[in-house]
């Protein structure tokens, strides 16, 4: 597979794990980049730059290839050492950084004076043309389908990824709902020229996830998931669980950041990963959850999705068969 995306980041197929807070960490990356995509470590992840040094250098002993560290602006994920992330990342020769959150124009001059290539994730047309402007690569754009944080305008991706293919000249990739080859051959169609999964890849084998996560995933379907966070301008796509459902309630009521703040804490999401308590608190899940039938590896989930993006694209070029001719007349 050939996208200015593969050209760009020197990878085979243009498919990219998204940075996963409290989960991207080296055994998925590198196992993302190893079968032929984008692995990205998640620096929020790590409480100092010297933690996230040693995880790349873990990274390293597993893979070669290209691999990326995302960096969290998220005004929600406060006090993160970025600067002495970013000194890391340069140091220990990582050359793709993703940002998110935040337009990225503060550290867009460190970054390109050191050659890295920087994705930008928005959510939202005219993000994309800021990152863009502020000299970007690329840009990732999410829809209303996304896990973690679908933005504030609840635009679904078979709207927001053409408009955002129209309105800038810098590759896009598309994420959010996005979990099978039959997804990623219709993001191709947009116009997009890679894709980001987060939601598919916290149901890999590598993540570093509790199994009771990963089997609720594997049964869960495009019900399964809600919408919280709105009313305090930090919209949030998470499992639709009892604590989910609190937060909806609350919100619905008009409830203010103080109440809402003890239900929607850190705390409580690592719980959910780590001790598999899945009502413990929210954790961020897309509604392509619904696509997931079994917990493969990193490997297996990027050939699937590549093998049946071409099964995809073949049975596109038959619709035509021999009329394609005719209408093009
Ligand atoms: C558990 C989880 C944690 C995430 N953490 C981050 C993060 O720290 N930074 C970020 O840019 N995106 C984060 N995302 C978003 C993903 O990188 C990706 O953009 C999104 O999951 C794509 O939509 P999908 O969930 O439908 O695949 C997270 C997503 C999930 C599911």
């Amino acid at each position: 597979m050939k996208t200015r995306i593969t050209k760009l980041l020197n990878i085979e197929y243009p498919v990219i794990c998204g940075g996963l807070y409290r989960i991207g960490r080296a055994p998925l990356a590198a196992a993302v980049s190893e079968a032929g995509g984008l692995g990205i470590m998640t620096s929020a992840t790590f409480e100092t730059a010297e933690d996230l040094r040693r995880e790349i250098r873990v990274a390293r002993k597993l893979t070669e290839k290209p691999i990326g560290v995302n960096i969290n602006l998220f005004p929600s994920v406060k006090n993160m050492p970025n600067e002495a992330y970013i000194d890391v990342l340069l140091d220990e020769g990582i050359r793709i950084v993703e940002t998110s959150g935040r337009s990225p124009e503060p550290y867009m001059k460190v970054l390109k004076d050191n050659n890295v290539t920087v994705i930008h994730k928005v959510a939202g047309v005219k993000y994309a043309k800021t990152a863009e402007r502020v000299g970007c690569d690329a840009v990732t754009v999410v829809g209303f389908e996304a896990g973690g944080h679908p933005g504030m305008e609840d635009v679904g991706n078979i709207v927001l990824v053409p408009q955002t293919v129209d309105a800038v000249s810098i590759p896009v990739l598309a994420g959010g709902g996005i979990a099978d080859g039959r997804g990623l051959t219709a993001m191709l169609a947009l116009g997009a020229e890679g894709i980001v999964m987060g939601t598919r890849f916290l149901a890999s084998q590598e993540a570093m996830v509790h199994d009771n996560v990963k089997r609720w995933m594997v049964q869960a379907t495009e019900l399964d998931t809600a919408i919280i966070q709105k009313s305090i301008g930090s919209t949030s796509r998470v499992a639709r669980n009892e604590i989910a459902l609190q937060v909806m309630e609350a919100e619905n009521r008009g409830a203010e950041l103080k109440e809402l703040l003890p239900l929607i804490s850190g705390q409580r999401a690592a719980k959910v990963f780590n001790e598999g308590d899945l009502d413990a608190g929210i954790f961020s899940c897309g509604q392509s959850v619904a696509r997931i039938s079994d917990i493969q590896t990193a490997e297996e989930i990027i050939l699937g999705v590549v093998g049946e993006a071409k099964q995809a694209m073949e049975r596109m070029s038959k619709v035509w068969g021999n009329s394609m001719v005719h209408c093009l007349k």
